[in-house]
């Protein structure tokens, strides 16, 4: 086995998905070979689709690339998807895919020598790329909120808890240093942190790492934004404390009023807090849908490649089923379809031109030349 290959089984197997762990779902997604049994989608994320609403965040066409001895090399290729004013989305992808640097660009954040090459970031219809410097300090964190991974390295660890979480807090708004302190301490309840006040006074290594990523929560939530990106929120989580902070969002998404993009590379987040999916692949959407339709019948080769990697109840499998490879380095298909030397339905013509993104249904998009069987009976959105 491949590096790669034994990263990706040993991911699984270590970090069992939280999916498997629900407790109160009920709705089954079994079907065609890939039964996950009593796998299910949280009962409170009945898919929300956004059309005919207007988008709140609209991506267009999204290129991102970052210059090399050999000319520039594009990591996020054309990348276009919607959220909807308070819908739970998720952008899943191996590590590797370009989910970060797509997060990033949302907020014009694209580490330098990156850049931005084209497409457009509409957020309530404005376009985020041409924000000057004043107008996109007051976008980031007011409008769109970011939490990453880690957060040990995201907080400062000479600050108290209470101090970062009242700068968050008088980042956007002229308020009094006392009000502001209340106001954290409101915050870090709203995140279930037990005992608000004693944590105001603790320093990040103080905390566990489910209390940490409270605080970051904590601290996105603290301008009320619109749509909270939070990017692997629970990957450095063990498997309870990923379920309750994955619940967490989805509770705070509901009662802010908040949008969700998720970013993950595990498919069991994405069934237990998202109501629709991207899956992104060597920086390309390679499709969407529901997420009820995607585990119900996947279309892309790749999407069922990542569904058969999944651990299943019931079942005690020696070995989970890893995709075979990894995902092509940037810049290295650019003729072909990327997925290429990993596909087991490959053909010649796959080799020879770069698939189109196809959209068989509203809401269905699928990038492949031999798409897997539309399901026989349409799944209900
Ligand atoms: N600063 C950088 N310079 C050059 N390449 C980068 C940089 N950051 C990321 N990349 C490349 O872009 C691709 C996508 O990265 P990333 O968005 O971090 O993936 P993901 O979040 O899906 O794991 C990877 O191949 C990575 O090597
Ligand atoms: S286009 Fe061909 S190689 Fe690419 S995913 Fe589809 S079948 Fe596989
Ligand atoms: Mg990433």
């Amino acid at each position: 086995m491949s590096r790669a290959e034994y990263t990706h089984v040993a991911c699984f197997l270590f970090h069992p998905s939280p999916l498997i762990a629900h407790p109160s779902s009920k709705l089954p997604i079994s079907s065609r070979g890939i039964s996950l049994q009593s796998s299910t989608i949280a009962p409170t994320l009945a898919p929300v689709y956004p059309y005919g609403m207007s988008a709140l965040l609209e991506v267009q066409d999204l290129r991102v690339e970052f210059p090399s001895a050999k000319g520039p090399v594009t990591v996020v290729e054309g990348a276009s998807f919607t959220v909807a004013a308070g819908e739970p989305v998720a952008l899943v992808g191996e590590s590797g895919s370009g989910k970060t640097l797509t997060a990033l660009a949302l907020l014009n954040l694209i580490p330098p020598p990156g850049r931005i090459a084209g497409g457009r970031v509409l957020f309530n219809g404005r376009d985020v790329l041409g924000f000057s410097p004043a107008m996109l300090q007051a976008f980031r964190g007011k409008e769109a909120a970011m939490v990453f991974q880690e957060p040990l390295s995201a907080l400062n660890p000479v600050m108290t808890i209470g101090r970062q979480v009242t700068e968050a807090v008088s980042a956007h708004e002229r308020v009094s240093k006392q009000a502001a302190l209340a106001r954290a301490e409101r915050l870090l309840g709203r995140v279930r942190m037990t005992d608000p006040k004693r944590i105001l006074s603790a320093y990040p290594h103080q905390l566990s790492g489910g209390m940490r990523q409270r605080a970051m929560i904590a601290m996105a939530l603290a301008s009320g934004p619109a749509l909270l990106i939070a990017d692997e929120p629970t990957t450095a989580l063990d498997v309870t404390v990923q379920a309750q902070v994955l619940d967490l969002l989805n509770e705070l998404r509901e009662s802010e009023g908040m949008a969700l993009l998720l970013i993950t590379h595990d498919l069991g987040v994405v069934a237990r807090a998202a109501a629709r999916v991207y899956v992104m692949y060597a920086g390309r959407i390679v499709e969407e849908a529901t997420v009820r339709n995607l585990f119900e019948a996947p279309a892309h080769p790749y999407t069922r490649g990542l569904l058969r990697s999944l651990p299943r109840l019931g079942r005690r499998e020696r070995r989970l089923r890893a995709i075979p490879g990894a995902v092509a380095p940037p810049g290295s298909f650019h003729a072909s379809c990327a997925f290429a030397p990993r596909c087991d339905r490959v053909d010649e013509a796959c080799r020879n031109s770069v698939p189109a993104l196809l959209q068989p249904s509203p809401g269905r998009a699928v990038r492949c030349l031999f798409p897997l069987d539309p399901p026989k009976e349409q799944v209900a959105p």
